[in-house]
């Protein structure tokens, strides 16, 4: 019960007991190499609270990588990650969501035999297992699921989302509406997004736009992997340029490229 009621508290306020003052996340020296490639090359960064990223490079230059070791999937050759000032390199992926982080993945990932609603719900729990009997056994968990399925009744009119639609039949804009949507269930403060307009209409765009930037005003850090210079243009506070393994910081599209070090392998 107290997991549930945390995660819907959570969705509220963005986490905030979060320290104020603080980086939300930081990077020290986080290398990476794969046979042949150096991705990540003694990269550090921080990140500050209530801030959109874009992080830009090449096919190829690293993003998802640098993503799937934030949020754990990936191990760094070296380097330490700090979330709110802990470090966070030991622990799995489903344990970095409980301490806030979220994200999403380019290729979608959602259970598409499923209703947006379950997906949704799967989405919020910290214990995807723990949130399907909580909330299905409703009478013995009441005040929990209650605020469980008022968070789900928030995303679906946020995102603008049918709860009995079953994924596999959305169209591709409305799942990356979802996946999008999955990624702010669980009430974290940092929200990691791998290309969530890819592919997109203009409405899709458009909407999911709307949306980050509520997130935003509640709080959360927004990290989106991103080619739509559009969009990045519309909606990024900062930019974070990968190449070659360096990890440089623009805070405007024309900054990064006007400068050398992007200008050769910006698209
Ligand atoms: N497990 C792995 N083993 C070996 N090489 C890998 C592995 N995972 C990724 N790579 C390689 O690392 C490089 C970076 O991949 P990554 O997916 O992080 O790039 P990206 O910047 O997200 O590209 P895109 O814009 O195409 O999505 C690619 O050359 C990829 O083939
Ligand atoms: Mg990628």
């Amino acid at each position: 019960m107290g997991d549930q009621l945390s995660t819907a508290e959570r969705s509220s306020s963005r986490n905030p007991t979060a320290l104020r003052t603080s980086p939300v996340l930081t990077v020290r020296q986080l290398s990476k190499r794969y046979p042949g490639k150096t991705l990540l090359d003694h990269v550090s960064f921080e990140l500050d609270r209530q801030k959109i990223y874009a992080l830009m490079g090449a096919n190829g230059a690293g993003k998802t990588t640098l993503l799937n070791i934030l949020t754990g999937f990936v191990r760094p050759d070296a380097g330490v990650v700090l979330l709110h000032g802990q470090p966070i390199g030991h622990l799995q992926p489903h344990e970095r969501t409980r301490t806030g982080m979220s994200r999403s993945f380019q290729d979608l990932r959602l259970i598409t035999t499923m209703t947006v609603r379950d997906n949704l719900l799967l989405a919020t729990g910290r214990d995807p297992t723990d949130a399907w009997a909580k909330a299905l056994v409703a009478p013995f968990f009441k005040s929990g699921a209650h605020l469980l399925l008022s968070v789900i009744e928030g995303l679906l009119k946020e995102f603008s989302l049918s709860a009995d639609t079953v994924a596999g039949n959305l169209s591709y804009g409305q799942q990356k509406l979802l996946t999008v949507a999955c990624a702010a269930a669980n009430g974290g403060d940092l929200l990691l997004l791998d290309e969530p307009v890819a592919s997109v209409s203009a409405e899709h765009v458009h909407r999911i736009t709307m949306s980050l930037r509520r997130l935003r005003s509640q709080g959360a850090t927004i990290v989106l992997i991103e080619h739509n210079s559009d969009f990045v243009r519309s909606i990024a506070d900062q930019i974070l340029f990968l190449s070659d393994g360096h990890l440089q910081h623009y805070t405007t599209l024309d900054a990064l490229r006007a400068d050398p070090f992007a200008r050769g392998s910006y698209r």
